[in-house]
């Protein structure tokens, strides 16, 4: 990891004024997917990792449903959560049986092979528009 000091000099007008820049999260995600949904629910899962400082994953928000939210899995049930955090220089996963992304009342069922978006919003960083490709209703990739 080059020193994020250094690359914090050069942006010191988009936020780095404090001299806390290596707080500054920096987010990457991928293996994002939706697997067909079979009713007009559907879950979405994917992996953010950071490089950076830590964050919170807050919302969702997608063309697909108005009414997109987070929920963790504990003992075999779902909770809505206000929010997953991301911690500095680790990640966070959404992936089947665990925590995840839920969108009810779908505008339209997308089929395996489509692609949606979705948009993620931080309590930090900019919002990471994300598109998923729709995936078999039972697919789930192993992560680690
Ligand atoms: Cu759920």
């Amino acid at each position: 990891m080059l020193g994020s000091g250094l690359l914090c000099a050069g942006l010191v007008l988009t936020g780095c004024s404090s001299g806390s820049g290596s707080d500054r999260p920096e987010l990457k995600v991928d293996g994002a997917f939706m697997p067909q949904p079979v009713s007009d629910m559907a879950a979405a899962f994917l992996t953010v990792s950071n490089t950076g400082g830590a964050d919170k994953l807050t919302s969702v928000t997608s063309t697909l449903s108005d009414d997109v939210t987070i929920h963790e899995s504990k003992d075999q049930r779902m909770r809505k959560v206000s929010g997953f955090d991301i911690p500095a220089k680790g990640r966070l996963d959404l992936e089947r049986g665990g925590n995840h992304i839920m969108l009810m009342g779908l505008k339209k069922q997308p089929k395996d092979g489509e692609r949606i978006s979705l948009r993620l919003h931080f309590e930090k960083s900019d919002p990471i528009k994300v598109e998923l490709p729709v995936k078999p209703p039972t697919y789930n990739p192993a992560k680690h």
